[in-house]
C-alpha cells in the first residue's frame, strides 16, 4: 500500500491530490488542512469523480489530524499564504516559515521514513529550513520549483516555437524567484535541435524573462498565486519517486560541494527514484551561466538569513 500526503487544502494542494488521484499515483491519497471542514469536504468531491475519470485511489481529507498521515511515503507541503499581484516569494517567508516549521515537524513525527516534498514559498529557504530542523537525509528533502518553472519554460519555448510542448526539452536551475530562476536557453532542444538555433535571440530572451516572471503574471491576472501548474508539478516529482522513475528534472536540493555551493538549497538536475533525490547532476555551466547561479545563489542565502532573524532556525 502506497500513501502520499498532502499537507495543505487549498488550491495548490488540492489540485495536487487530484493529479496524484487521477494518475492512480498512489493507493491513497491524503488531505490535511488547518480550516474545519476544507480537507475533508474536497476530498469527497474527489471522490465522487473517481466513477467518472476511472480512478481506484482513495482520497481522504482531515483536520489537522497528524494521526492519521501515520505511515505516509511522500509529505507533500503546501501549506501557507499565497502572493497578492505586486508581492514577491520572497514577501512570505515571514507567515510561511512557522507554519512550515509546524508542519514538517508533525508529519514527520508520524510518518519518519516520509520523503519530503516541499511546495510553500519562498520555496527554496522553506526547503531548506525542513531538512535543517528534521536533520533529514539530503535525499528526503525535494523542493519542487524546478520542475514547475521548466514546465513554463518548455511552455513559453513551444508558443515561440508553435510546436507542441511534449516534444520540447529545457530545464531551469536556480532558485525559484522572479530574479533568480535561470532558464538554460543553451541546452533547450525541440526534437534534439538546439531551440538557440531555430529562434532568433530576441525571442529566446522574451521566453527566457516569460518563463522567470511566469508565476507572476499568473498571480497578476488571478489576483492569487496559480495552482495547476505547481500543483501538477508536485505531484509529477512524488510520481518519480514513488514510481522509482530515475526521471531528471530540477529539483531544489542541499548541495554539499556540488556547483561549488554548500549550505543551500537551491534548483539543480537531479535524478528522482524510490530513494528521493538518488543523484545530483552536474552541469558543465559556461561562464555566464555560473554568474548567474552565483547571483541566484547569493539571493536565496539572503533569503535563508530572514529565517535566523525570525528565530525559526
Ligand atoms: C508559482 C508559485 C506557486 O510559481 O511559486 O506559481
Amino acid at each position: 500500500m502506497s500513501k502520499i500526503t498532502v499537507v495543505g487544502a487549498g488550491n495548490v494542494g488540492a489540485t495536487c491530490a487530484n493529479v496524484l488521484a487521477v494518475n492512480e499515483t498512489a493507493d491513497e491519497v491524503l488531505m490535511l488542512d488547518v480550516k474545519n471542514g476544507l480537507a475533508e469536504g474536497k476530498a469527497i468531491d474527489m471522490m465522487q469523480t473517481a466513477q467518472l475519470l476511472g480512478f481506484d485511489t482513495v482520497v481522504s481529507g482531515y483536520t489537522n489530524d497528524y494521526a492519521a498521515t501515520a505511515g505516509s511515503d511522500i509529505i507533500i507541503i503546501t501549506s501557507g499564504i499565497p502572493r497578492k499581484p505586486g508581492m514577491t516569494r520572497e514577501e512570505l517567508i515571514e507567515v510561511n516559515a512557522g507554519i512550515v516549521k509546524t508542519v514538517a515537524e508533525s508529519a514527520l513525527k508520524y510518518s519518519p521514513d516520509a520523503i519530503l516534498i516541499v511546495i510553500s514559498n519562498p520555496m527554496d529557504t522553506m526547503t531548506y529550513l525542513a531538512g535543517k530542523i528534521l536533520g533529514l537525509p539530503r535525499n528526503r528533502v525535494i523542493g519542487m520549483g524546478g520542475a514547475l518553472d521548466s514546465s513554463r519554460f518548455k511552455f513559453y519555448l513551444s508558443q515561440a516555437l508553435q510546436c507542441n510542448a511534449n516534444e520540447v526539452e529545457g530545464m531551469v536551475i536556480g532558485g525559484h524567484g522572479d530574479t533568480t530562476m535561470i532558464p538554460l536557453s543553451r541546452l533547450a532542444t525541440y526534437k534534439g535541435i538546439p531551440c538557440s538555433t531555430l529562434l532568433r535571440e530576441e525571442k529566446m530572451n522574451e521566453v527566457v524573462k516569460a518563463t522567470m516572471v511566469g508565476g507572476a503574471t499568473l498571480t497578476g491576472l488571478l489576483g492569487t498565486s496559480a495552482w495547476y501548474a505547481p500543483g501538477a508539478a508536485g505531484a509529477y516529482v512524488a510520481a518519480s519517486v514513488i514510481r522509482n522513475q530515475k526521471k531528471m528534472l530540477p529539483c531544489s536540493v542541499v548541495l554539499e560541494g556540488e556547483y561549488g555551493m554548500s549550505d543551500i538549497c537551491i534548483g539543480v538536475p537531479v535524478i528522482l527514484g524510490r530513494n528521493g533525490i538518488e543523484q545530483i547532476v552536474e552541469l558543465q555551466l559556461n561562464d555566464r551561466e555560473k554568474q548567474l547561479f552565483e547571483e541566484s545563489a547569493a539571493a536565496v542565502r539572503t533569503t535563508n538569513s530572514v529565517l535566523k532573524e525570525l528565530q525559526v532556525l
